[in-house]
């Protein structure tokens, strides 16, 4: 039977009862649910619902069982239908009927969605300490890799010489950004539902405010309807999940093209690629795959809830216990991936001869375009002269640097021979020396900032 049947006749089929319980998903969040039970106890002792002693030896059982779950020797009973049900059914067994006392004023409604909210709390400041390791990992790279001149692309063509080390930060700062959005969803969600019954609040009186700053929340909610039926805090928890990963592919995106023999830019180790099962010469970059995979699958579990949560009415529904499912999966799944990032980019092998030789020098292009500029040529016209050089050095099967300076002088007039220095990619990165760019000196700079962001 049920916590909460009061007629043993009507029980429920097997498969409903599959279907309802769930126990499987949201044993996750015992600990909380213990915590948030002993504050209910003092709350409900403050009120004078219990008294001193009642209150002392219902704490008793509730610690006992904290540590069957922190030593994992809780055993769950198959009619635990979710966590809360368990935990009260343990009491009882410990205390007696005075167990029966715990659940005053209290609704599971109210129940749940502080623990939820418990439990989002702690794992989203978990998840911002991975994403600082992964950080960490990324400022190593770029310090490791200072200097390396790398090809910037857009549209996946060769676009402007770049230093890797600014490739490397570029996907810092992306996941800087998650890390503001997850500290901002700790902020929203730290407010206690509890207290707010099963929809319209608690029969009793209680002080909420100081059963918030017993559970270490910053504010009891302000509205008993709200606090049941809100869900925000967990959508929110599946977008950055779905938006950090979206980051963490586009980096494993282009690390499997330049890993590839047609890049040859760049190595993993053993460890991190697989071989082929049929294909002895294979190294396969299984494990940027499937970050980008996974990428997918993160953001499936955000639409997912959306799709649950549109059309809900106010207050509590049963749909609402799909909520945790895709959280806590999400979690797993996003933690596993930076922590697959953390150990797989410092072994990467960068091969910069090989680089250089892929980089083609029309990438200079907008330099040549600059130095007119520089000539007080427009804009617009010396982008039709650069094209121009371009085009007449493809008739003459010449690479563009090495297009003789009188061709230089019929595209435009004002071609000097300095012209003919232009032609290094480390000019062209030293030039973009403002704030931002990519020549050493203000990636130098750039990385200094990542820094003081991360010890901040
Ligand atoms: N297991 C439920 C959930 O996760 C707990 C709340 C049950 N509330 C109820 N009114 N049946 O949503």
């Amino acid at each position: 039977m049920k916590l909460w049947q009061v007629d043993s006749e009507f029980s429920a089929s097997a498969e409903a009862d599959l279907l309802n319980n769930s126990l499987p998903v949201d044993q996750r969040m015992n600990l909380v649910d213990v915590i948030g039970s002993k504050a209910w106890t003092k709350n409900l002792a403050r009120y004078g619902i219990l008294t001193k002693d009642e209150m002392d030896q219902m704490l008793d059982g509730l610690d006992q069982i904290q540590e069957e779950f922190e030593s994992k020797t809780f055993t769950y009973l198959a009619d635990d239908e979710d966590i809360h049900t368990a935990v009260e059914r343990r009491l009882g067994e410990l205390i007696g009927a005075l167990a029966g006392k715990l659940h005053s004023g209290r609704s599971r409604n109210d129940q749940v969605a502080t623990d939820f909210r418990m439990w989002v709390l702690g794992a989203a400041q978990e998840m911002v300490n991975t994403m600082e390791q992964y950080q960490n990992a990324l400022i190593r790279r770029a310090e490791k890799d200072m200097g390396i001149i790398f090809p910037g692309y857009t549209h996946f063509q060769q676009a402007q010489p770049i230093l890797l080390s600014h490739w490397w930060l570029s996907h810092f700062w992306a996941i800087q950004r998650d890390k503001i959005r997850l500290n901002n969803l700790i902020s929203m969600t730290d407010s206690m539902p509890l207290g707010s019954g099963a929809l319209s609040g608690s029969g009793f009186a209680f002080d909420r405010h100081a059963l918030a700053t017993d559970l270490g929340f910053a504010e009891p909610t302000p509205n008993s309807l709200d606090a049941i039926s809100d869900r925000d805090f967990a959508v929110e928890f599946l977008f950055i999940t779905s938006l950090t990963g979206t980051h963490l592919s586009r980096m494993a995106e282009a690390l499997v093209l330049f890993c590839s023999k047609e890049f040859g830019f760049m190595q993993f180790t053993d460890q991190f690629s697989t071989g082929s099962s049929l294909m002895p010469q294979k190294r396969n970059p299984d494990m940027m795959e499937l970050v980008r995979g996974k990428a997918g699958t993160l953001l499936g579990k955000l639409t997912g809830l959306m799709a649950t949560l549109k059309g809900l009415p106010s207050a509590y529904d049963k749909d609402l216990q799909e909520d945790k499912e895709p959280v806590f999966e999400a979690f797993d799944t996003l933690q596993l991936l930076l922590k697959v990032c953390i150990q797989a980019i410092p072994g990467i092998t960068v091969y910069p001869e090989k680089i250089l030789n892929k980089m083609d020098p029309a990438m200079l292009a907008t330099d040549l375009a600059d130095y007119l500029v520089e000539k007080n040529v427009p804009f617009r016209e010396a982008h039709h002269a650069i094209a121009k050089a371009v085009k007449v050095a493809e008739e003459l099967n010449l690479s563009l640097q090495h297009l003789p300076l009188d061709q230089w002088q019929r595209i435009h007039p004002v071609c000097d021979d300095e012209i003919l220095d232009l032609f290094t990619f480390e000019r062209s990165i030293a030039r973009k020396d403002s704030w931002g760019g990519t020549s050493k000196r203000s990636v130098t700079e750039q990385l200094a900032y990542a820094k003081r962001k991360l010890s901040a």
